[in-house]
């Protein structure tokens, strides 16, 4: 059975006052939820502590933005493992494409953050996509089957989510046909060896579209940006189909 995900990336927003009013809010929105899906929040490394104190008890799962391959060192700025699992997370988002983007995160990157993830136990959220460009030149298939091959070295598929999230979809309010989505996330599990991965789809997902893509046959879950920051919005997403 593969498990059914749905995560709010929160990026860099929210202080610890914003993250707490968040919460108030969204919490009594989950009493309906069914406990088959896994809810997580992606916060930023400045929240990670207060909220794995106020989520204690509480079925929210945190997760971490980046996590960075050595154990210490001389690296101003990242943050490692062991200072992530002592706060109690259970997930780290790796290889997004703002970081890919904008900080120079590279597939061999990727694939040192993703090993040092597991190496924690810790669940990355492996993010794959291609950007318009490379869609409109028909390259989606052979960039997704690459930055798979590439990050996934040695990598154990037991203890994996991936999400697929398309460039040109994220926080653009384009998104991705549901079913185009669908059809990419088969060929990704189509690479893997173990096909109960849980695959999400991220990009522009909102309360008017989560509904028709959770319908989807191979989508498992959502990795969501914009929609994740008020409880409204977030709390519809996770009781999709419900309400
Ligand atoms: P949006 O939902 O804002 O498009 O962001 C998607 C994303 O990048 C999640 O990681």
């Amino acid at each position: 059975m593969r498990k059914i995900i749905i995560a709010g990336n929160w990026k860099m927003h929210k202080t610890q006052s914003e993250s707490l009013e968040f919460l108030q809010a969204f919490l009594p929105h989950l009493e309906d939820t069914p406990e088959t899906r896994e809810i997580v929040l992606c916060v930023p490394f400045t929240s990670l502590h207060f909220m794995s104190k106020n989520l204690h008890g509480s079925r929210v799962k945190l997760g971490a933005q980046n996590i960075h391959w050595a154990e210490q060192g001389a690296f101003t700025g990242e943050v490692s493992g062991a200072m992530l699992t002592e706060i109690g997370i259970n997930y780290v988002i790796v290889g997004h494409s703002e970081r890919r983007q904008y900080f120079g995160e590279t597939d061999e990157t990727v694939n040192s953050r993703l090993l040092a993830t597991q190496k924690h136990g810790l669940t990355p959220i492996l993010c794959v996509g291609e950007s318009k460009a490379q869609r409109d030149a028909g390259e989606t298939e052979n960039i997704i089957i690459n930055q798979l091959q590439k990050a996934l070295v040695n990598v154990d598929q037991n203890n994996l989510v991936i999400a697929y999230e398309p460039i040109w979809a994220i926080g653009t309010g384009d998104t991705c046909e549901a079913t185009e989505a669908n059809r990419v996330i088969a060929i990704i599990r189509s690479q893997l060896s173990n096909k109960n991965v849980t695959i999400q789809y991220g990009g522009s997902v909102n309360p008017k579209n989560v509904d028709e893509i959770m319908a989807q046959s191979d989508i498992d879950g959502a990795l969501v940006g914009g929609a994740s920051l008020e409880a409204s919005s977030f709390s519809r997403l996770v009781n999709y189909n419900l309400i």
